[in-house]
């Protein structure tokens, strides 16, 4: 595929408030509410780009800095850094709005790949590259760009690990681990 889109053309906000069946045993909103609206703007962004179905192939570790409070409006930004052949990476930053302190915290920060789909052959697709039109869109391509190719060596890594590891030998290596073998 040789064509190209602007990051800004597939850049969205969205808004929910935080309403009082989203909250969790302690008053505070379900951190699974905040991941369900993060997945559902990521799928937007990647869909927009691309103009074609798309499914979450991977989400980076989601660290929430601050907790959510219901009655709070949510806002989430999210923006594609980094093309590939198939996948896209969502970027997407969290902020929630205290109306009555008029206080803006920054939620989280994370990013999705998103994988284009041919909706018959369930295969992979070629999606448009991105133009880059200011500073900031190149170092967030680049910043993908690196991510991209970490988590691939991670899995990678991970998969041969799964091949090679002792269990009997790592067992015995758990001293010092917050753990009681009890086995029978
Ligand atoms: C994501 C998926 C399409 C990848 O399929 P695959 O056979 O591994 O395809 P490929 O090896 O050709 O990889 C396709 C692209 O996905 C990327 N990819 C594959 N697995 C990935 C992962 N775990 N994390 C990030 N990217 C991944 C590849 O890097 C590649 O990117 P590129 O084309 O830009 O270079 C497939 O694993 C899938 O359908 N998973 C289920 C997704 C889903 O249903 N999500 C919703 C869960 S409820």
């Amino acid at each position: 595929m040789t064509e190209f889109r602007t990051v800004k053309s597939s850049q969205i906000i969205l808004k929910e408030l935080m309403i009082p069946s989203y909250s969790n045993f302690g008053g505070k909103v379900h951190g699974g509410i905040i991941l369900s609206l993060m997945d559902k703007i990521a799928y937007t962004a990647a869909a927009s780009h691309s103009r074609n179905y798309c499914v979450t192939a991977s989400v980076d570790s989601v660290n929430f800095v601050n907790s959510v409070e219901v009655g709070e409006l949510v806002t989430l930004m999210a923006s594609v850094n980094y093309v590939g052949r198939s996948s896209m990476e969502v970027g997407i930053k969290v902020y929630s709005e205290d109306f009555k302190l008029g206080v803006n915290k920054h939620t989280n920060t994370s990013y999705f790949t998103m994988v284009a789909i041919d909706e018959d052959t369930r295969q992979p697709v070629a999606v448009p590259g991105l133009i880059l039109e200011e500073d900031i869109e190149v170092r967030r391509f680049i910043w993908g760009k690196f991510r991209k190719q970490f988590k691939a060596e991670y899995r990678h890594k991970f998969q041969a690990l799964h091949q090679d590891l002792d269990i009997a030998t790592e067992t015995g290596n758990l001293t010092g681990e917050n753990c009681q073998i009890a086995l029978p």
